[in-house]
């Protein structure tokens, strides 16, 4: 019984010390080449070989190192094996903090101050109170669901959106295509914190945005391809986008003339919203292997029929 794990040396290191003190009856390897096939019973990496099906017949889980799995979703796995998504403490912690940095960001102008400090201009622009700031969040799963803790002491109005329904104190909640609508109309600022799926590529286009309040922010921590990025500039240069903060783009990194890397109400990062934590994940990864032996679901299990 062996976990294979491809990463990062200083990563497989850590998940080594973890696997050795926590799950000393699972071989550890890092070497695909070094391994009997046949004993490979649970795999990790960011992307997986075509052949996954028939070079590892045995797999149990595959564990996608990020919290995010559109790049492996349609992978064939052999007939018993399921995917499972990164939930782990510092992929959590690392949003929450990118959230809030982008919220404020926009909530306080920050691209027409720096625009103004660039030109030498001393001016106060207009100030909008947290309490008038409306909120809208994209995805109510883990990531959106701590995002939305992280805001609530700030005093903005929350509302946000899944494919179920929730119930999350002091976040107005919808759900479905039908309930969609609701969220757009009352997000000043929209965060989107979707996976990617067959239902969700393409979300954040022209008619998405034409439902928002005039002038609104968005704040995309998704996937690159959730957002039509012409269809984001063109409501930027007429005034229907306030303002851009978008960490995914695609393809990724975008080519060096492409206007969003210049645009003057956009922030631009490199997909840096979150990364895995070794350590938080090496023993998130221990616990869930536990579970499985101990015949329950682990955490962070991938429905292949919703494709997230
Ligand atoms: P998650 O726990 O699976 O949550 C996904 C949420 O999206 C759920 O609330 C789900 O609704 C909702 N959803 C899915 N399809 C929908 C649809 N068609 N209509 C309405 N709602 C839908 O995922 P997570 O761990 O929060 O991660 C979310 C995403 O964040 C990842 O997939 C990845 O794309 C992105 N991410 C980005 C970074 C970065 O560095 N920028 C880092 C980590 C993750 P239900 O609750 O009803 O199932
Ligand atoms: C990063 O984007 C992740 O999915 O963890």
């Amino acid at each position: 019984m062996t976990f294979l794990i491809q990463s990062l040396p200083e990563r497989v290191e850590t998940f080594r010390r973890h696997f050795a003190a926590d799950l000393p009856e699972v071989a550890f390897a890092t070497d695909p080449d070094a391994v009997d096939p046949a004993d490979v019973r649970y795999l990790m990496a960011w992307t997986f070989p075509e052949d996954l099906a028939t070079r590892y017949p045995n797999l149990e889980l595959v564990f996608s190192t990020g919290a995010g799995i559109d790049q492996v979703v349609k992978a064939p796995l052999p007939p018993k094996a399921r995917l499972v998504r990164m939930v782990e403490a510092g992929i959590t912690s690392l949003i929450r903090e990118y959230a809030v940095m982008a919220v404020m960001a926009l909530h306080r102008d920050l691209p027409g101050y720096i625009a103004q400090q660039r030109s030498g201009t001393w001016q106060a622009l207009s100030f909008t109170y947290a309490d008038e700031r409306r909120i809208g969040v994209l995805g109510l799963g883990e990531l959106g669901q701590a995002v939305l803790d992280a805001l609530r002491p700030f005093g903005f109005p929350l509302s946000g959106w899944s494919r179920s329904p929730k119930d999350i104190p002091g976040v107005a909640c919808h759900h479905g295509p039908e309930g969609l609508d609701a969220v757009l109309a009352a997000s000043d600022i929209l965060i989107c914190l979707l996976p990617l799926t067959d239902e969700t590529r393409g979300i954040l286009n022209a008619a998405l945005f034409a439902k928002l309040p005039r002038g609104a922010g968005l704040i995309h921590m998704g996937r690159g391809g959730h957002s039509d990025q012409e269809a984001i500039l063109a409501a930027l240069d007429e005034g229907q986008l306030g303002g851009v903060v978008i960490d995914v783009t695609e393809p990724e990194p975008l080519p060096a003339d492409h206007p969003l890397w210049r645009h003057p109400r956009v922030i631009l990062t490199p997909h840096v919203g979150a990364r895995s934590r070794a350590e938080s994940g090496a023993v998130a990864t221990v616990a869930n292997i536990r579970r499985h032996l101990a015949g329950e679901d682990p955490q962070g299990l991938v429905d292949p029929a919703r494709g997230y």
